[in-house]
C-alpha cells in the first residue's frame, strides 16, 4: 500500500514528531538499556552505536513499505529527542490506525509519551480520515495504560495472548480513541499477525485464535484442518507483503465478519477470504480460503 501525502507530522504545544535521523542515536543507545523496549522494537539490548544507525535506517524506510511511520518524540521545551511512537497503518484501509510508543529511560516522568499520543490521537482524524486510532497495552504496564487513559483513550476489552513479547505471548488489553466500531479494528491486526513469521510459526498462537470448528481450502487446494495446522511445524518463510492490500470487511452476523483481501508474495498473489467470529473468549478464526490469481 501507497501510504496517504501528508504534509505534516503530530505536533503540539509540548511535542514535535518527526521521522528519525542521525541524531537519534544517542536517544536508541538510551533506549536500549530498558528492559522492556528491545522485547517489543527491533531495538538489542544495550546496542551499539552501528546497530543504533542499523535501527534508525529501518525506521526511515518504514513509509517506503508502506507499513506506516515510525516517528521520533521531540520535546518542544528542550528540542531533545526523547521516544518514539509508531504509527501502523496495517488496518488504514478500515479506517484504523494502530499506535505503540516508548519514551528511553532517561526521559521518563514527564507525560512524554500522552503528549504524542494526544497530538497523533488528533492528527489521525485531520491528516489521515482514520476514525479509529488503537494501542494494544499490556495489563501489567501500568506507566502505558496510565499513558493511555491521560490521552484520551477507552479501555475496551482484554484479549489473551495477543502479542509476542519476547518468549511469551502476552494478553492485550485495547484502548481506543475515536466513534468507530470496534470489531474492524480488531480483525485488521489479527490477520496481518497471521502472516509475521514470528505468529505464524508459533502453534501456540494459532491454538489460541483458530476456532474449534476452522478450516481452510488452501491455494494449493488442500484441506486444512485446525488439528492438521497447529500440529505441523512451519519452516518455510511465507512473504506476504504488509499491509494485505485491497482489505474489505463486511459484518455477517452480530459477532461474524468477512474480511477479504489480496495477498502478495514474490512468486504469486492470491485472493483470501477469512472469516472471524467473537466468542466470548475472544476473537476466533472460523474459516480461511485462498485462491491463486491468475
Ligand atoms: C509507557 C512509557 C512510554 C511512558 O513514559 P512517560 O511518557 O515518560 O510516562 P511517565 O513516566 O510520565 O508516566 C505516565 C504516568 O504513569 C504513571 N506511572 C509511571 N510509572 C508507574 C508505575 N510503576 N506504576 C503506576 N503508575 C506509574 C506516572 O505517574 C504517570 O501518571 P500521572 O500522569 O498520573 O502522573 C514508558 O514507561 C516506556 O517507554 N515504557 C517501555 C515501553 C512501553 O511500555 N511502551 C508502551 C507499549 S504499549
Amino acid at each position: 500500500m501507497v501510504l496517504p501525502d501528508v504534509a505534516e507530522f503530530p505536533s503540539s504545544e509540548w511535542v514535535e514528531l518527526r521521522i528519525p535521523d542521525e541524531d537519534d542515536v544517542g536517544l536508541v543507545l538510551d533506549a536500549s538499556t530498558a528492559t522492556l523496549i528491545p522485547l517489543i522494537t527491533t531495538i538489542p539490548a544495550n546496542c551499539t552505536v552501528r546497530q543504533a544507525r542499523e535501527f534508525i535506517r529501518r525506521q526511515q524506510d518504514r513509509p517506503r513499505a508502506g507499513r506506516g511511520w515510525s516517528l521520533t518524540i521531540v520535546d518542544r521545551a528542550t528540542g531533545d529527542a526523547v521516544g518514539n511512537l509508531f504509527v501502523s497503518c496495517n488496518s488504514l484501509e478500515l479506517g484504523a490506525i494502530e499506535v505503540g510508543y516508548w519514551v528511553a529511560p532517561s526521559h521518563r516522568g514527564r507525560g512524554h509519551a500522552a503528549n504524542a499520543l494526544r497530538a497523533a490521537r488528533e492528527w489521525a482524524v485531520a491528516d489521515l480520515g482514520a476514525d479509529r486510532l488503537t494501542s494494544y497495552i499490556d495489563p501489567d504496564n501500568a506507566p502505558s495504560l496510565r499513558t493511555a487513559q491521560r490521552a484520551g483513550l477507552e479501555q475496551e476489552t482484554t484479549y489473551d495472548r495477543w502479542e509476542r513479547v519476547g518468549d511469551e505471548f502476552r494478553p492485550m488489553t485495547v484502548w481506543s480513541y475515536g466513534p468507530g466500531r470496534p470489531e474492524p479494528g480488531h480483525i485488521g491486526p489479527l490477520e496481518s499477525r497471521m502472516w509475521l513469521n514470528d505468529y505464524r510459526g508459533d502453534a501456540r498462537w494459532f491454538d489460541h485464535h483458530l476456532h474449534a470448528d476452522f478450516v481452510e481450502h488452501g491455494c494449493s487446494g488442500a484441506l486444512w484442518t485446525r488439528d492438521r495446522i497447529v500440529n505441523t511445524r512451519v519452516d518455510e518463510e511465507i512473504m506476504i507483503r504488509l499491509p494485505l492490500a485491497d482489505q474489505c470487511l463486511q459484518q455477517l452476523a452480530s459477532d461474524t465478519w468477512m474480511l477479504t483481501y489480496i495477498a502478495h508474495q514474490p512468486d504469486r498473489s492470491c485472493r483470501r477470504v477469512s472469516i472471524w467470529q467473537e466468542l466470548s473468549e475472544g476473537w476466533r478464526l472460523r474459516f480461511h480460503q485462498g485462491t491463486p490469481l491468475p
